[in-house]
């Protein structure tokens, strides 16, 4: 496995391998994760999923960001975490999943603070965004204790999202 670009106290974010691609499809390939990420579309095929995997080598390989593969400390696969670019505005966007069995253990809290950290060191963005749908309690949750500032409700693919920003600290 690709060493850790960075740790946190609980985990490590690593750029995927490209034989990683398994790890992924059995994250996505879980209903309950899918529920706010598909919203009634059908469930993403694997072209689709291919397609967000070279995504995520791409933007490693460009950036020196992406989507993190994320790991506990023995190297056990947990889920995905990390940044990407959000299409309408180029905006940096912070976004994670993890593997159902694992929620509500501060995993995504942990993450979204260290990347938030760790991003200003590495890319001369001013802020960062993030979004979800707007029902989607447990994601607005981690994002505002993240320390991420509310800033409306617009419509991706026609659906309501929350966004919100976090900006670079002075
Ligand atoms: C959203 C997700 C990443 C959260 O991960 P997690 O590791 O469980 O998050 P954390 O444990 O760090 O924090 C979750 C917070 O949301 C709260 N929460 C959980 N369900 C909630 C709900 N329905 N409404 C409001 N808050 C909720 C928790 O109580 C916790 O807050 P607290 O620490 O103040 O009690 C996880 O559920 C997931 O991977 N979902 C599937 C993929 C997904 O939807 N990704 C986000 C796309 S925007």
């Amino acid at each position: 496995m690709n060493s850790p670009v960075l740790q946190s106290e609980r985990l490590c974010f690593h750029p995927w391998d490209p034989e990683d691609f398994p790890l992924l499809a059995v994250l996505h390939g879980d209903r309950e994760v899918q529920h706010f990420l598909q919203m009634g579309d059908p469930p993403w095929d694997e072209p689709y999923l291919r397609a967000k995997f070279h995504g995520f080598l791409a933007d490693y390989e460009a950036h020196g960001w992406t989507k993190f593969k994320v790991t506990d400390k023995d190297g056990i696969f947990l889920g995905r975490a990390g940044f990407g670019c959000f299409g309408p505005t180029g905006e940096l966007e912070l976004g994670y999943s993890f593997k159902r069995p694992l929620w509500g253990r501060g995993y995504a809290t942990e993450a979204a603070a260290a990347l938030l950290a760790w991003i200003y060191r590495v890319e001369p963005v001013d802020h960062v965004i993030g979004f979800a749908v707007a029902e989607h309690g447990a994601s607005r949750r981690v994002l505002e204790k993240a320390g991420m500032s509310f800033t409306g409700i617009r419509d991706v693919d026609g659906i309501p999202n929350a966004f919100y920003r976090h900006d670079r600290p002075a």
